[in-house]
């Protein structure tokens, strides 16, 4: 029902888009330049594929991760995983030995308690860190998802150090309901 609303919604439909998401990344992309032609981009936590969709668009090869499966998509690559599973990176390297960008809209399942659901998409946001820590080349890009709470700042303090450019942003697409943020991170280094 809310969806049936959301303009968004009614927007991917439209598009082709298999998420609303997609309107997401592509508000932060244009604002903040994180994808270009010919880049190679890990989606994690990419199921149904709306952020492919973009980055495919957007010119970039793509590979995706999701514990679910996510149907085929032309020019993306997917592997099933779990991505707070380290043996990932390795699976992740062979496919190619670095990546310009690493983006993740990882979510856990919501309960509805707020804390719970923090700190699961806190573990999920340093997962994601984890590997783009190891893959992503210097001066490459990355793109989180977190739900706001109180280990926020501890986790921007690990992410500060390795990047040149940084920022929480909540783009227009995210519902104002949501506890979301996303934390931008261009020129990374190690
Ligand atoms: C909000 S959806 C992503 C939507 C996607 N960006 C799009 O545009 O279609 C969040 C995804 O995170 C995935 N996810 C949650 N925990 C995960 C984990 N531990 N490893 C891999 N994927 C995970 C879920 O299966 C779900 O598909």
């Amino acid at each position: 029902m809310r969806d049936k609303r959301d303009h968004y919604y009614w927007e991917a439909k439209k598009k082709g888009y298999r998420s609303r998401a997609a309107f997401k990344l592509l508000q932060m992309n244009k604002e903040f330049r994180l994808i270009r032609k010919g880049d190679v981009v890990l989606d994690l936590g990419a199921t149904p594929g709306g952020w492919s969709q973009v980055a495919v668009e957007l010119g970039a090869f793509v590979v995706a991760v999701d514990i679910n499966p996510m149907e085929k998509l032309e020019g993306v690559t997917f592997v099933q995983g779990d991505i707070t599973d380290e043996n990932i990176i390795e699976v992740l390297l062979d496919i190619s030995e670095s990546y310009d960008v690493v983006m993740s809209d990882a979510s856990p399942k919501i309960t509805g308690i707020w804390t719970i659901d923090h700190l699961r998409s806190i573990d999920l946001a340093r997962a994601s860190f984890g590997i783009a820590k190891a893959v992503l080349r210097n001066g490459g890009n990355f793109l989180v998802k977190v739900f706001q709470g109180e280990e926020i700042q501890n986790f921007y303090n690990e992410l500060k150090p390795c990047f040149a450019f940084k920022k929480f942003h909540s783009p227009k697409a995210s519902r104002k309901s949501s506890a979301e943020i996303y934390f931008i991170g261009k020129g990374f280094k190690r």
